[in-house]
């Protein structure tokens, strides 16, 4: 039974898209004079990968761009959230511009607004130039004025038509796991370079943020993050501690700082690493934001475990709960609950849930269609709660589904798929599945509330 959404709730102009990211689909990763990034060197590093996938080929979106662009066009989206690749714009992270690489970008971007597809853009998701990490990457503070430079080159070719900006995505997921659960590139296991990745992080995305402002006035400037709710397992007062320590390491520590109120203070005193802090650091990470993206997938129940690593809070796997095939727990009042945080808490005045989506081990029928029941129900449950958050007062301006297509899913290879589109990596063939065709209808039903 499908779930039932307010769509009411959702403005008339209400953003409707999909998500991407460019590692995750492009492909073509030595042509037109891209370089090299850290998820290169970490895919094709045996063992960092399930069955050594990598990006080399992906969904070669580089060179099936206008299909892809037609099939956000059969969902009735008409936004879509992409990133550009850094080392496709300045292949060796700094220094000499690519015209070629460039000219990609200027290309899906007209190809998108002739579509009647508003582009969000993500300056950064996670694909370093290796040049970078040659030189210590987001550990150096030299990488944060790097990304500034490259949002500003970006700004400069694409700021005449596209809006919106964002300039990270989920820094979280650089700073701890690429540097302290060294599960992502660059596969670092070391709290030191973890935390000063994650300042040099905050502090590239303040200066991007106003490199983008300066090379295209009017852009809407935004930050995209990666939340969970953080629930203790018990009542032990030890829980209860582990929990706020997990919400510190994974919502804290992450909002705050650009939220002006600096890095929290029981965290820095857990971490006990010192901060590469320079006076007027805290401002810039604080640069006022025309919007928020928040990605939601899970939430999280934590016990104390003293001897575990940092932040010493274990998560706990429940019993009897739905789970995707990711084994995350599937919860939508977390997305609810995130979204009036980020309203009440942090005075949040235009949100996007700029990912949000499930994996489940879809199967390609005998007709060729792809039914993905318990997606499409993902889906509903995650709009309805959204249009809850929205009656509450949270100010949602869109929803990015997470993903258009079926994409390298960065450690765990192409077995895990996200896609409203299912993708055949034998032939390229892109077969919307059932989930793309209730997104579709759910829009077409929005649309029609206003008209
Ligand atoms: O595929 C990723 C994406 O790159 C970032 N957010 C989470 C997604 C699913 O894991």
């Amino acid at each position: 039974m499908s779930e039932p959404i307010d769509l009411a709730a959702f403005p008339h102009d209400f953003a409707w898209g999909t998500a991407t990211s460019a590692y995750q689909i492009e492909g073509a990763v030595a042509e037109d004079g891209r370089g090299p990034s850290i998820w290169d060197t970490f895919s094709h590093t045996p063992g960092k990968t399930d069955n050594g996938d990598h990006g080399d080929v992906a969904c070669d979106h580089y060179h099936r761009w206008p299909q892809d662009i037609s099939l956000m066009k059969r969902l009735n989206t008409n936004a879509y959230r992409m990133s550009l690749a850094w080392p496709r714009v300045l292949p060796a992270g700094s220094g000499a511009v690519s015209a070629v690489g460039l000219d990609f970008y200027d290309r899906v971007i007209d190809g998108l607004l002739d579509a009647g597809i508003t582009p969000n853009v993500t300056v950064y998701h996670w694909d370093l130039p290796q040049a970078l990490q040659d030189r210590g990457g987001w550990t150096e503070r030299d990488t944060a004025e790097h990304l500034a430079a490259y949002a500003s080159v970006v700004a400069e070719r694409l700021g005449d038509r596209v809006t919106h900006w964002a300039t990270l995505n989920e820094p979280l997921c650089s700073g701890w796991i690429g540097h302290l659960e060294g599960r992502m590139a660059p596969g670092l296991t070391d709290l030191t370079a973890a935390v000063r990745a994650s300042y040099h992080l905050l502090l590239g995305h303040g200066l991007a943020a106003q490199a983008i402002r300066a090379a295209a006035p009017g852009a809407q400037v935004g930050l995209v993050t990666n939340h969970s709710t953080v629930e203790p397992a018990g009542t032990r007062p030890e829980d209860l501690a582990a929990a706020t320590r997990m919400d510190g390491h994974t919502n804290r520590w992450w909002l705050d700082p650009v939220y002006g109120r600096g890095f929290p203070a029981d965290m820095r005193e857990l971490y006990a690493v010192d901060l590469p802090e320079r006076p007027g650091d805290l401002d810039t990470m604080a640069t006022p934001l025309d919007w928020h993206g928040l990605n939601y997938y899970f939430p999280a129940t934590v016990t104390d475990d003293p001897d575990g690593p940092v932040p010493h809070a274990r998560e706990v796997r429940l019993a009897d709960v739905p789970r995707t095939g990711m084994d995350w727990q599937i919860d939508a009042d977390g997305l609810e609950a995130l979204l009036m945080r980020l309203t009440d808490e942090y005075g949040v005045r235009r949100l996007y849930v700029t990912e949000n989506g499930s994996a489940f081990p879809d199967t390609v029928g005998p007709d060729g269609s792809v039914d993905d029941p318990a997606r499409t129900r993902y889906l509903e449950q995650h709009l309805a709660a959204c249009a809850r958050a929205v009656r509450k007062g949270a100010p949602l301006a869109g929803y990015y589904a997470w993903s258009l297509l079926d994409n390298f899913e960065w450690a765990y290879g192409y077995d895990k798929r996200f896609g409203l589109v299912h993708v055949d990596y034998a032939t390229q063939k892109r077969t919307v599945k059932t989930s793309g065709r209730r997104y579709a209808d759910i829009i077409r039903s929005h649309r029609q509330l206003w008209s």
